[in-house]
């Protein structure tokens, strides 16, 4: 029994190490943002049940400045919006089915117009335009933000008489919130930390991305990283 010990140490030590490398190699394959075009990995298993996520899903505002992985940040964006279905539907569902958001990507490297259908990003604003994502010191340095900008056009009054522009913005933000909490689950199971924002300069962001607030709105914000340890 006792000439076991060793053996059995030995092995957990080994254990241990793979688990920790894995981690490591893992967080060693930062996403390449300083380029135009940014074609994402398909989204991986994470490994975590729904319920684990649930239990674990919490809004963090502390984090690493280190840069997602590609994996990570493939996974966060189809998570937000991904096409998960032929018929062109999206991961979290829309009012009437008009999917009125644009997911904006915005890190060090500028600001990224995700794709839903070619599942990429593309770079629409190069720099450090972060501050145009929130009003909270936390965001400025964080690794990622998403930014849910609604196109109102979507709503045609011809087409939906019943909907104001109020009641368009109010259904536009309800849409976003559920992209943003497919996001908050996603980030949860798997050990990312993760906020829903409703603070965020929209004059700032809009100017920054080049859309005509006439049409467009920012309707929610969010934050992605690693929490700080
Ligand atoms: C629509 C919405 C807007 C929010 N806006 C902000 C925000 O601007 N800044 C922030 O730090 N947290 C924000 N939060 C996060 C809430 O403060 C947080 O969910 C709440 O304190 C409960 O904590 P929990 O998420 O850890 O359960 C927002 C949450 C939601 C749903």
């Amino acid at each position: 029994m006792r000439s076991k010990c060793p053996l059995l140490l030995t092995l957990c030590a080994l254990l241990v190490f793979c688990a920790c490398d894995s981690q490591r190699v893992k967080q060693e394959n930062p996403a390449t943002m300083n380029q135009d075009t940014i074609v994402l990995a398909l989204p991986q298993e994470t490994g975590a049940t729904l319920l684990d996520a649930l239990k674990k899903r919490a809004s963090v505002r502390e984090y690493s400045a280190q840069p997602l992985s590609q994996d990570q940040l493939a996974g966060v964006l189809w998570a937000a919006a991904g096409m998960n279905r032929e018929n062109g539907k999206l991961t979290a569902p829309s009012a009437l089915a008009l999917y009125p958001i644009t997911v904006y990507a915005v890190t060090a490297e500028g600001i990224y117009r995700y794709n839903s259908a070619d599942h990429l990003l593309q770079r629409v604003a190069s720099g450090d335009l972060r501050t145009t994502t929130g009003l909270q010191d936390f965001v400025y340095s964080a690794p990622l933000n998403l930014v849910y900008v609604a196109d109102l056009n979507v709503y045609d009054p011809e087409k939906y008489p019943q909907i104001s522009r109020e009641k368009a913005t109010v259904l536009a933000g309800l849409d976003a919130a559920g992209a943003a909490e497919n996001v908050n689950l996603y980030a949860a199971a798997t050990g990312l930390g993760s906020v829903t924002r409703g603070s965020y300069p929209t004059a700032d962001f809009l100017q920054a991305a080049k859309l005509d607030p006439e049409r467009y709105t920012v309707v929610l914000a969010q934050t992605i990283g690693i929490p700080a340890q």
